[in-house]
């Protein structure tokens, strides 16, 4: 490999700093249009490319593994979370694949804090009264919502993003409590003064905010079932800016409708990009189109994190950014 030009396959358009420096380095093909692979599209890709540069919108599966191409040892996502990459199976066939941590975490958390207060202070509303022209002036009763200040913060997924979240919250007047797989160093949670939750149903049944902050991996697959929904408090708020997975969807709609959480914030969904209808019409939930890490700075810095893992990668060295099945 060192010495020879890799041939490299991108899968959406990328900045165009990113771009550029990819053409310096690599034979690269760029998707133009922009349009997601199709099925089809990324096997071909996949059997032409020595590497592929995915998102998430590319379903890396068994399937499509099975059929990628000999030359095929290196699949540099460009993204942080790898749940639509079958990390395994790619292992199994010799192809190592990489990600972007780290440099996402300030804007997912800063996204976090957005909508921890634009739901529990009903800013959606306030906004859509203004944008409609139908406010009537100042009211003592009117859009009145619950204090961020005094609540209690339970952050289920104490990594990088996770502590991010903690970090913003404390001046808010946040209490922070947490459950993760394990108990963070106890200088963090001094740091953060935070609680740790063994357990997550006793840490539910007591949070005011639940902020979601885990990756999706089969074991947080709905984490948060039904059964765990229905422990939370009637007055409590859930913001998801990890993966919709994480959540049954279907239930928690269920209970948003009847009045069973006071609301929630959410930049992601169970079914991608597929919305559950019945979430939309609701005043209490705020949606977004999965636009937490959406800055011009992260998105060059994914790019740089990526021409690293290819170039470490190409010059006979494991990429920095290697994503390894134990991390599941
Ligand atoms: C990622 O990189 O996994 C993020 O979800 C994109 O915002």
């Amino acid at each position: 490999m060192p010495g020879s030009r890799l041939s490299v396959v991108v899968t959406r358009r990328l900045p165009e700093a990113v771009e550029t420096r990819l053409k310096e380095l690599f034979n690269v093909e760029l998707n133009e249009s922009d349009v997601p692979f199709s099925r089809e599209q990324l096997v071909a890709a996949m059997q032409r490319a020595d590497v592929l540069v995915p998102t998430l919108n590319d379903e890396i599966d068994q399937r499509v593994l099975a059929q990628a191409g000999e030359k095929l040892r290196l699949i540099a996502n460009y993204g942080a979370g790898f749940d639509h990459i079958d990390v395994q199976t790619a292992r199994q066939r010799g192809i190592l694949v990489s990600n972007t941590p780290g440099v996402l975490t300030d804007d997912t958390a800063d996204t976090t804090m957005a909508l921890i207060l634009m739901t529990m202070r009903r800013f959606k509303e306030g906004s859509n009264v203004m944008q409609s022209g139908d406010w009537n002036g100042w009211s003592p009763s009117a859009f009145l919502g619950a204090r961020v200040g005094g609540k209690r913060l339970g952050i289920l997924g104490m990594g990088r993003i996770g502590q991010a979240v903690a970090r913003r919250a404390r001046p808010f007047g946040l209490q922070i409590h947490y459950h993760n797989r394990k108990k963070v160093h106890p200088a963090i949670e001094d740091e953060l003064e935070a609680t740790y939750w063994e357990s997550l149903d006793q840490m539910l049944s007591r949070i005011d905010i639940l902020s979601i902050n885990c990756p999706h991996t089969p074991s947080t697959f709905h984490l948060l079932n039904a059964r765990r929904l229905k422990l939370m408090k009637p007055s409590a708020f859930v913001v998801n800016t990890s993966r919709g997975e994480v959540i049954d969807e279907n239930a928690f709609t269920r209970m948003l409708r009847a009045g069973d959480l006071a609301g929630a914030g959410l930049d992601v969904f169970e079914r991608g990009n597929v919305v559950n209808p019945r979430l939309r019409g609701l005043d209490n939930v705020m949606l977004l189109p999965h636009m937490g890490s959406a800055t011009h700075e992260g998105r060059l810095e994914m790019g740089e994190k990526v021409i690293i893992n290819i170039k470490t990668f190409a010059d006979g060295h494991r990429p920095p950014d290697q994503v390894v099945p134990a991390m599941l």
